[in-house]
């Protein structure tokens, strides 16, 4: 973390995990546990239907409630799907775009990552850009290659001004889920390959402005060496954000 120029940002991505009642119940399980710890900003990305109840019980608290996804287009024939406007006027301020689940799962691309990066800063969200490369890619040494690809292609359009309301989360995608963290060195790396692509893109100032995550098994024990590194701006964290005390050992490793 480089606290002096950027924000960091410890972030829940719930998946496909809790019912409107237990997101409520957790909420407010962890409202007091994390009260006061202001040395970064506290993100639960819960399912769409768990928004409202969310939202509810964190008024009040340090906690700030995430979409997973969002939908381009601002209205119309789409159904299922869920748009920038409807978040906002629920409150939302955050938005996951391109986890590698969507990416691999739902069909999205580089390209409608995009168009999502888009209509969200457009509308005024919070975007948490998700990146990473597959393991036969790390295998294959092109890293860096893919994370370049998918951060250019991502922010295609976005401007300076916008790129401030942009967190990009670096997530290994053989690391999700996998108990397989990368390594501090690795993540490290990693954050800081894309924050020379930010550099290139936006200038030196932007790219030291700029949160990067890292996400992909973080938990309660290795959160700490992860977010020690200079270029790990955070956690994006799936599996150990569904427990409120493994979720605050994360956000104090942030303070
Ligand atoms: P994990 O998920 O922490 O369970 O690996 C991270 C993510 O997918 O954002």
């Amino acid at each position: 973390m480089n606290t002096a120029t950027r924000r960091t940002v410890i972030a829940g991505n719930w998946k496909m995990n809790k019912t409107p009642s237990e997101a409520a119940a957790f909420v407010k399980e962890l409202a007091p546990m994390v009260a006061g710890k202001d040395n970064c900003d506290i993100v639960a990305c819960v399912p769409f239907v768990c928004l409202p109840a969310a939202l509810e019980a964190a008024k009040g608290t340090n906690v700030q409630i995430g979409a997973q996804n969002v939908h381009f287009e601002k209205s119309g024939a789409f159904t299922g799907e869920i748009s920038a406007d409807m978040l906002l006027d629920l409150g939302v301020n955050y938005v996951i775009i391109g986890h590698s689940e969507r990416r691999q799962y739902f069909g999205e691309t580089n390209e409608t990552v995009n168009k999502r990066v888009l209509a969200a800063l457009n509308a005024g969200l919070k975007v948490i850009l998700c990146i990473g490369e597959l393991e036969l890619e790390r295998e294959q040494g092109i890293t860096a290659e893919i994370l370049g690809l998918q951060t250019k292609i991502a922010l295609l359009g976005v401007t300076a001004e916008q790129l401030k309301n942009v967190i990009i989360a670096y997530e290994p995608v053989w690391a999700i889920g996998t108990g397989k963290t990368a390594t501090d060195e690795q993540a490290d790396e990693a954050c800081g390959i894309v924050r020379d692509y930010i550099k290139a893109l936006y200038g030196a100032e932007a790219a030291e402005a700029t949160t990067i995550q890292y996400g992909g098994s973080m938990n309660a024990k290795n959160c700490a060496g992860l977010l020690a590194k200079v270029n790990v701006d955070g956690g994006l964290i799936g599996g150990a954000s569904l427990k409120a005390p493994d979720f605050t050992v994360i956000v104090d490793a942030a303070q």
